[in-house]
C-alpha cells in the first residue's frame, strides 16, 4: 500500500509503520490518522503478521496533533464532530501487539499515541510531554487518563500542568517506557523485540495482550478469572502441545500459530 503520510514495510512476520510528515515533525492530522487506521487494520487482519512496530523519525515520533488543523476549529465543530474520535481509538482495538519505537519528541497527541501502543521502547533522545496547556487546551486523546495510570498522579499532574517534558531516563524510571536504547539502535531493538514476539504462537500473544489490558479495565477478581479462562483455552491449541513437547525433548519448537 502507498500512503501520503506513512511508510510501511514488512520484515517476515513483523510490520513496520513509520509516520512520515517530516516537515511538521509528524504532527497528526486527519489524513495521517485515517491512513494509520487503515494500515493497522490491514496488518491486524493479515495472518502473516504477528507484531507491529510504530515509529516516527529521529527527531520526532510525533509533536502532537496538527495545530494548524485545530487552530480555527469551533466548539460546535469539535463537539458535534466528536473531535478526535476519528480513527484514534482504532489503535486500541488492534489485537496484535503494537510496539511504539519513540525517538525525539512525543508530545501531546504524540505522547498519547505512544501510550495507546502496547509498550514503548525509547531512544535516549526521546522527550515525552503533554504541553497542550500552553496553547489553551488539555490532552484530548487519553493524556489525563493513561498518563497517570502509567506514571502516577503526581508526575502526570506535573507534566500536564507545567507542560514540561521528560527525557527518556525519567520516562523509564516512571514506568512509561519499557526500555531505553541508544538512538541509533532504536529501530533495530524494536524490530528485534517484534521478531521475538512474532515468533511465538499468535493466539498466546494475543491472549497476553487481552489479559494485560484487562488489568486496566476490570476489578482484580474479574481480571484474574479472565486470565485463567484464557490460560485454560490455550490447552486446546497445537502450539501448546508442540511447545511443551519441544521443551521436554530438548529441541526448538515449530510453532504453527494454531
Ligand atoms: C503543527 C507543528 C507541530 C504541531 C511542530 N510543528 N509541531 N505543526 N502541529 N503540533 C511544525 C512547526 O510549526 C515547524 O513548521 C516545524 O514543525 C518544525 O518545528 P519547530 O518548532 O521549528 O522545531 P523546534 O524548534 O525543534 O521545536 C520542536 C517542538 C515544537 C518543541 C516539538 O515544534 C513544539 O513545541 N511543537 C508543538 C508541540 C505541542 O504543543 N504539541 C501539542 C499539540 S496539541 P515550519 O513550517 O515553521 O517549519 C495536541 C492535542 C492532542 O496534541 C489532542 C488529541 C489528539
Amino acid at each position: 500500500m502507498t500512503y501520503e503520510t506513512l511508510l510501511t514495510e514488512t520484515q517476515g512476520r513483523v510490520a513496520l509503520i513509520r509516520l512520515n510528515r517530516p516537515k511538521q515533525l509528524n504532527a497528526l492530522n486527519d489524513i495521517l490518522m485515517d491512513e494509520l487506521g487503515a494500515a493497522l487494520t490491514g496488518f491486524d487482519a493479515d495472518d502473516g503478521i504477528g507484531c507491529i512496530v510504530l515509529t516516527g523519525s529521529d527527531k520526532a515520533f510525533a509533536a502532537g496533533a496538527d495545530i494548524a488543523m485545530m487552530a480555527q476549529k469551533t466548539f460546535m465543530e469539535a463537539y458535534r464532530g466528536d473531535f478526535i474520535t476519528r480513527n484514534w481509538e482504532r489503535i486500541g482495538t488492534v489485537r496484535k501487539p503494537v510496539i511504539a519505537a519513540v525517538a525525539g519528541y512525543a508530545l501531546g497527541g504524540g505522547c498519547e499515541l505512544a501510550m495507546m501502543c502496547d509498550f514503548i521502547i525509547a531512544a535516549d533522545n526521546a522527550r515525552f510531554g503533554q504541553p497542550e496547556i500552553k496553547i489553551g487546551i488539555i490532552p484530548g486523546a487519553g493524556g489525563t487518563q493513561r498518563l497517570p495510570r502509567a506514571v502516577g498522579k503526581s508526575k502526570a499532574m506535573d507534566l500536564a500542568l507545567t507542560a514540561r517534558t521528560m527525557d527518556a531516563a525519567e520516562a523509564e524510571r516512571a514506568g512509561l517506557v519499557s526500555r531505553v536504547v541508544p538512538a541509533d539502535k532504536l529501530l533495530d531493538e524494536a524490530l528485534a523485540a517484534a521478531q521475538v514476539i512474532a515468533g511465538y504462537p499468535l493466539q498466546a500473544v494475543m491472549m497476553v495482550k487481552e489479559c494485560v489490558n484487562r488489568a486496566y479495565q476490570a476489578p482484580l477478581s474479574e481480571g484474574l478469572l479472565f486470565e485463567r479462562r484464557g490460560f485454560h483455552s490455550l490447552f486446546a491449541t497445537h502450539d501448546q502441545k508442540e511447545g511443551m513437547a519441544a521443551f521436554l525433548e530438548k529441541r526448538a519448537p515449530r510453532f504453527e500459530h494454531r
